[in-house]
């Protein structure tokens, strides 16, 4: 007994979670299970960071008025700082990521958010749903042939560019370097980046902001019917969105809004090809996509983690956690919450009551939420319809090399087309 006990304190002393473990990163939910069953408030092992993994203390620190958005400009700030004094420096990204909505407070954060948010809403949304099936429509005849396909090249990553592009109206010749630029801004997101990639950000912020003044300037000349020219004239009516903030938001529409469209697709239509059961009954009736759609949010979540920093003290379950101490909110373990969710290891398309916090919660709340779910439910549903044998060409699936964005490198599949 005194053995086990011994063993049960030494194992437990040992526990320490490292999202760069690859066991972690092939498969987190059997970590997150025992960081929330075992201590859902976790002192990580390097700086002054908690990790949190209950979904009712997710959500509270998400809801909550006592904390503050990311530490991110003040760390890249250092790292400038770091930098310069080596004859180098990160002046464009540090600047950039104070502008960057997620990263900003009330009031600033309220006043841009109010500016984006009518472009994202459901209504708009949509009205662009003719325009995002002929984008996949497209995408899949020109594999239609070929009876294999790679989902991730081959419809997950080019939808969102044509569609992002589409909004914001950059011209198609343009989509291939600013999805080139989008995939490395997506990095912005991950805490774990080394100087070397922050110097390349650097750079690929440098170009798309200068590629992005000529568009603006081209628009302010000629206005049509797109984002940008929306944005400029919300500017001239209120005089609330600075120059700089403007190029900033169309930016991170990018950084955002590509990736984890791409993860959604991949890890969705994954997750249906390792369910045959849920995959056949999707197929058979398509009307269940939306619901579909949200549970492949909650089981394989495209972001799995965002953070915030304390502005004052607070006890979150038994801990106190100490004014500007840093909280790392794993979404990926709250929506596997069995306190939330029913059977939360089971992939179900008919989820009832299928609260997940995939989108975040709060002020922060994802703005593109409509756009993301409607490219992903459009994009599945085709895809099942048209190419009805799908299946999983590999059994060696590799994951990117992200720790805050969950998916896949690629995800290659054969079927037989109608
Ligand atoms: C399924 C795909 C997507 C997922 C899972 C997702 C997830 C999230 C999450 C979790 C947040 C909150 C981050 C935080 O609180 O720290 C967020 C914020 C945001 N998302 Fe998304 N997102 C997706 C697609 C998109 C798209 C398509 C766009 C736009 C084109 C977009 C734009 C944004 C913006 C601008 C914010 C910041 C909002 C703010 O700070 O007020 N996202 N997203």
């Amino acid at each position: 007994m005194l053995a086990e006990n011994i063993q049960k304190l030494r194992s437990a002393k040992v526990f320490r979670f490292n999202p760069f473990d690859k066991e972690f990163h092939a498969n987190p939910y059997p970590i997150y299970h025992r960081l929330r069953s075992e201590e859902p408030v976790h002192r990580y092992f390097v700086g002054d960071d908690w990790v949190i993994t209950r979904y009712a203390d997710v959500k509270a620190v998400l809801r909550s008025g006592r904390i503050c958005s990311h530490d991110q400009p003040k760390l890249l700030q250092q790292k400038n700082q770091y930098l310069q004094d080596k004859g180098k420096n990160l002046n464009a990204l540090a600047y950039t990521s104070r502008q960057l909505l997620f990263y900003m407070n009330p009031p600033d954060h309220t006043r841009l958010r109010g500016l984006v948010v009518k472009a994202f809403s459901l209504t708009v949304v949509e009205r662009m749903r003719p325009r995002i099936q002929a984008i996949v429509n497209d995408l899949l005849q020109q594999v239609r042939h070929k009876g294999t396909m790679d989902i991730i090249a081959d419809l997950a990553t080019p939808l969102p560019v044509f569609v992002i592009g589409k909004m914001l109206g950059i011209p198609n010749e343009a989509q291939d370097q600013l999805h080139e630029w989008s995939n490395v801004l997506s990095r912005i997101l991950d805490s774990l980046v080394t100087l070397e990639e922050y110097e390349v950000l650097n750079q690929v912020v440098e170009e798309f902001q200068k590629y992005l003044q000529a568009l603006v300037a081209e628009r302010e000349k000629d206005p049509q019917d797109d984002l940008i020219s929306a944005l400029l004239a919300a500017r001239e009516q209120s005089d609330k969105l600075s120059k700089e903030e403007l190029l900033t938001t169309c930016m991170l529409l990018f950084a955002t809004g590509e990736e984890t469209t791409v993860n959604t697709i991949g890890n969705g239509v994954l997750a249906l090809l390792r369910h045959p059961d849920q995959m056949e009954k999707l197929t058979r009736e398509p009307t269940i996509i939306q619901s579909a759609v949200e549970e492949i949010l909650r089981y394989d979540s495209p972001v799995q983690m965002t953070s915030r920093v304390a502005i004052d003290n607070l006890e979150i379950g038994n801990q106190t956690i100490q004014a500007s101490q840093k909280l790392i909110l794993c979404l990926g373990a709250a929506n596997r919450d069995p306190s939330q969710f029913v059977n939360p290891d089971q992939f179900n398309i008919n989820r009832f009551q299928n609260n997940h916090l995939a989108f975040g919660d709060g002020i922060h709340y994802c703005l593109g939420a409509a756009l993301a779910r409607t490219q992903a439910q459009i994009a599945i549903n085709t895809l099942l319809q048209e190419f009805p044998n799908l299946k999983l060409a590999t059994d060696k699936l590799e994951w990117r090399n992200n720790i805050a964005l969950r998916g896949l490198k690629t995800l290659p599949v054969t079927f037989t087309s109608k």
